[in-house]
This record gives structure tokens, sequence and C-alpha cells, in this order.
């Protein structure tokens, strides 16, 4: 059997609780951790191996280099240069920084695996590892707006009383304020989600809340991880098992919805190499009024990483 090796680097808030996460779905049997706080790193790996003795199967957690990385599958990006709790905007020329100093050096030394990036802002770091990493882009991934989609799918089930899993609603764009949901395509086994429930849904509303969720729950923890956790985590599952899932993440456009270099949150089916195929969606023309903004305003980050 092949050994399934994940290393987290930046083992924060986000890091920690996704290899907690990783460790109690036993998705993996190696979890490698990096972060230039060593000794956090030590007690962090110190306790997640005392909740890995519960598990059936054998967990490794290991502290490393992020240069040791030729044996790696994914390594799952959640790094930040302190500014976590300001606007992901804010967090772009440190997060850009760390970002350059990390990718091309696990290139140089043997990285073959998948990249997997949450820090922020999500889609121009996500769009910044592949240029650096030269690796062909269904092997760099981020989050992007899977995380939104979920709270989107979670307040809607709420509403209207039906579990998020059955419902099949999704946000698109910049995990930012650009993102927007695509109503024109969300349904409950094919009704249109308006139709349904009109009298007691205010779907814009529902929009704005999912959108402003992550600040709301920093302004009362000073940060979020269970549910960006979840994400990672979900999102590797996947690829671990092939599943050929459809999940809304930042890809990069090669010529899909008519852009090209540029990451943006669009749904795709993910395998055991990464992305398989990007879903092309009709839009409505509001909607790809919406979608041609929301490129703009990734495209304005990506054009400020040096
Ligand atoms: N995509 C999403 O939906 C989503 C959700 C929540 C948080 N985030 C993002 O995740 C990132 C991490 O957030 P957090 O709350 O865990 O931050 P944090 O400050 O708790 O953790 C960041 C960690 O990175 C480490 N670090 C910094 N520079 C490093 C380097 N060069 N090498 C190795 N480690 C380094 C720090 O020591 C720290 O432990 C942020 O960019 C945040 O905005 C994204």
């Amino acid at each position: 059997m092949k050994l399934r090796k994940v290393m987290i680097i930046g083992v924060g808030n986000v890091g920690s609780t996704t290899a907690y996460t990783f460790v109690n779905r036993g998705i993996c049997e190696e979890i490698a951790l990096v972060d230039l706080n060593k000794e956090l790193a030590y007690g962090h790996a110190q306790d997640l191996l005392d909740a890995a003795a519960y598990r059936q199967n054998m967990i490794k957690v290991s502290l490393r280099d992020s240069t040791d990385c030729a044996d790696i599958d994914i390594a799952i990006i959640t790094v930040t240069s302190g500014l976590a709790q300001k606007s992901r905007a804010e967090e772009l020329a440190g997060t850009s920084k760390i970002v350059a100093n990390i990718v091309p050096n696990m290139m140089k030394n043997g990285f073959k695996g998948i990249f997997l990036i949450a820090t922020n802002p999500c889609d121009a770091i996500t769009y910044q590892v592949w240029k650096l990493s030269g690796l062909p882009r269904h092997r760099v991934i981020g989050t992007g707006v899977w995380l939104d989609t979920v709270r989107l799918r979670r307040l809607l089930g709420e509403k209207m009383d039906i579990g998020p899993q059955s419902i099949d609603a999704f946000i698109v764009g910049e995990h930012g304020d650009s993102q927007f949901p695509v109503w024109s395509h969300s349904s409950v086994y094919g009704i249109q989600l308006n139709q349904l429930d009109k009298n007691r849904i205010d779907f814009q509303d529902i929009g704005l809340t999912a959108k402003n969720k992550g600040f709301e729950i920093v302004k009362y923890k000073h940060c979020t991880e269970y549910g960006i956790s979840s994400t990672i985590t979900e999102i590797c599952q996947h690829i671990f098992t092939n599943s050929h899932r459809a999940l809304a993440l930042s890809c990069i456009l090669n010529g899909e919805y008519g852009y090209k270099d540029v990451a943006i949150g669009v749904p795709a089916i993910l395998n055991q190499h990464g992305i398989k195929k990007i879903i092309e969606l009709d839009f409505s023309n509001n909607e790809k009024q919406l979608f041609d903004n929301s490129i703009n305003i990734v495209k304005n980050y990506i054009a400020q990483i040096n």
C-alpha cells in the first residue's frame, strides 16, 4: 500500500486545526508539519500524536522543513505573515513574499505532488504558486469559494429545513467581496430554489450573509479555522479517493469562461491528479457581468505581486 503523505506549511489556527481534522478523519498516513515557529510545531505534533493514538490506523506526525518534500502527495499552504485577522487583500504583500521564498525551493528539492492553497488572498496566491512552481495547472488548486459555497448551503438549509448536502447551490468568483451565488443554476433535485420556497427566502440577503460569514466569525473569535479545515480535508479526501466530485475551487483558467492566466473560483471535477475538468456554466447576463468584475479584481491583485 502506498502511504498517503500531506505537508501543512503554516501550523497556525488553520494549519493546526486542519492537521487535527486529518487525524480524526484518518485520510492519510503521514502529516508533515512546517512552521517558522518550531516550538509551536513541536507542541502541535505532540498533541496530534496523542489524538492519533486513538485511531485504528497508524498516523505519523512529523516535523519537517518545506524543502523535505520529494515524497509529499499534497502540500497545503496555510502560512500568513500575521495579518490573517485583517482583510484578505491586506495580506497580499506579506503572504506573497512568504510563498515566493517557499515554493521555488520546494520545486528545486523535487516536489512532485499537488499544491492546495488556503492562504489569502486565495485566488491571487494560487496563481502565484502556479507560476512559481511551473507545475501543470491541474496540480495547483485553491480552496477558493468552496467554503463560501458550503456556508451558502447551510444558510439555505437552515431556512428551508433541508440538509445542506441536498442543496445544489453554489458560489463562484473571487474568494472575497466580488464572489456571487449562481442562482440561475441553484436547485434541489432540479426544482429551482426560488420556486421551492420563494416566500420565505430573501436570496440577496442569504448571499450577503454567506459572503460576510467569515468576517463575522473573526469578529467573535479572532480567526476562522473549523470551516476552512473541513474544506481542506474534504478536498484532500476527494483527491486521495479519486472521487470525481465537482466542487467550486480556485482553478487556473486557460480559455474557460473566455479567460486565461488567472485563478478564480469555478466548479471543477477533482480526481487523484488534481483538477480533472473545469465545468463551464451558462451564466445569465447579470452573472456574466459579476464574473467579469471578479476576474478584474483578482487580476488586479495578481498585478501587485512582484
Ligand atoms: N481560504 C479560506 O477560506 C481561509 C479561511 C481562513 C483563513 N484563511 C487564511 O489562512 C491563512 C492562515 O490563517 P491563520 O489564522 O492560520 O494564521 P496564523 O497566523 O494563525 O498562522 C500562520 C502560521 O504561518 C506561520 N508562518 C509564517 N511564515 C512562515 C514561513 N515562511 N514558513 C513557515 N511557516 C510560516 C506562522 O508562524 C504561523 O504559525 C491566512 O492567510 C488566512 O487569511 C483562509
